[in-house]
């Protein structure tokens, strides 16, 4: 029997990618999405295209609309990629973000629990519900910030510690999705994502850094750096991180506690300052950057610990971050068109 993915935010950057991946193993998809973010109707459009996939427009926040779709679909997995995305917005729309991200992802919760459902729920949540780690001895060198040497990454033991409405409406979604599971017994994964990046992302200055700055070095437009650059973030590859997603849905086992940090670990931990040499070097050219202040609830550093996914799922990332910068530098620049129509 073909199996059946049900894709919230479907046609976003995560979404898109989880959509093509598991096409690729045979699966029918049902894409929903809002469009609220413009460029997704790029990817909508594409997947509409594939006879293996429904798409539809619509909102999580929209109950019994969703409710009928999944009831109907009848999916083996859902993912959960809708969602309100930036920091930035949230502290100016605070209340949109919460409605989101929280009753969004409420809802969700609540289809599998009111009906019953054995349904595999792959939630996204976010390395920033460990907040901004104020009380880590961070160090610095002239291109980035570190900690201590035998440091290996921050794991689900860190305190939890909701920074900016982003960090609340997300922290509340991810500790709903992991009650779920130890209350109701749903069949919930709660993934902790960094900063994840690959080809479908159209990244804007407010999200999706990596993809962003990409842009700006093609098009010869001035990068703003906030704050000195230094910043630490472990990028992920989005085909490690669909890869990651297959094996949850294969995988058996149902003594687990369903929370994983994810990211692309120590070896791919890269700075702002780090990510302009590179694209620098890709381009062969220099780029032109510009310094503004430093954004409220921006962590210094944050490198995932991968380990309980590694014992869980025999996980770990495998596409590297040079390799990974310049597949993204070659897909913006395959596809600037696409990019035109979205960004001034
Ligand atoms: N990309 C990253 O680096 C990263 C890191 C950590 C966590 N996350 C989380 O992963 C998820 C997906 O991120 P992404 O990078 O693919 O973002 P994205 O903006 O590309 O995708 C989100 C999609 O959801 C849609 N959407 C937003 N709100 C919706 C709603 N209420 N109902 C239906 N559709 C809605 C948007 O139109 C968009 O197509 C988000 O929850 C985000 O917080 C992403």
């Amino acid at each position: 029997m073909q199996k059946r993915l049900f894709i919230t935010g479907g046609a976003g950057f995560i979404g898109s990618n989880c959509a093509n991946f598991f096409l690729k193993k045979n699966f029918k998809v049902f894409i929903y999405d809002n469009i609220i973010r413009k460029s997704s109707i790029i990817n909508f459009n594409n997947l509409k295209k594939n006879k293996n996939v429904i798409t539809q427009k619509g909102d999580t926040k929209n109950y019994k609309k969703l409710e009928n779709l999944i009831l109907k679909f009848k999916p083996d997995l859902i993912i959960n990629c809708a969602g309100q995305v930036a920091v930035t917005t949230s502290i100016i729309k605070p209340r949109e973000d919460m409605e989101s991200n929280v009753i969004g992802t409420f809802n969700i919760l609540e289809i599998l629990r009111l009906n019953n459902l054995k349904t595999k729920l792959i939630h996204l949540s976010t390395n920033k519900v460990y907040g901004d780690l104020e009380n880590e001895k961070i160090y610095q060198n002239n291109k980035r910030y570190y900690l201590k040497k035998s440091f290996s990454g921050f794991d689900e033991k860190t305190n939890l510690n909701f920074h900016s409405p982003y960090g609340c409406s997300k922290g509340a979604a991810d500790q709903y999705v992991i009650d779920y599971r130890r209350i109701y017994g749903l069949n919930t994964y709660n993934i902790r994502q960094s900063c994840i990046y690959g080809p479908l992302q159209y990244g804007i200055e407010d999200q999706g850094w990596v993809a962003w700055l990409i842009l700006c070095a093609i098009t010869d437009k001035k990068i703003n750096i906030f704050g000195n650059g230094k910043q630490v973030r472990d990028i992920l590859h989005v085909e490690d991180l669909t890869k990651l997603f297959y094996k949850i849905f294969l995988s058996k086992s149902r003594k687990i506690d369903g929370y994983y940090n994810c990211g692309g670990g120590l070896k791919n931990s890269i700075s702002i300052l780090e990510l302009i040499d590179i694209i620098q070097s890709i381009k062969k050219n220099k780029v032109s950057i510009q310094f503004r202040p430093k954004r409220k609830s921006d962590q210094k550093i944050f490198i995932s610990n991968n380990k309980k996914l590694l014992k869980t799922f025999n996980w770990k990332p495998n596409i590297n971050k040079f390799d990974g910068i310049n597949r993204l530098y070659n897909w913006i620049l395959e596809n600037k068109k696409n990019f035109k129509k979205f960004y001034k």
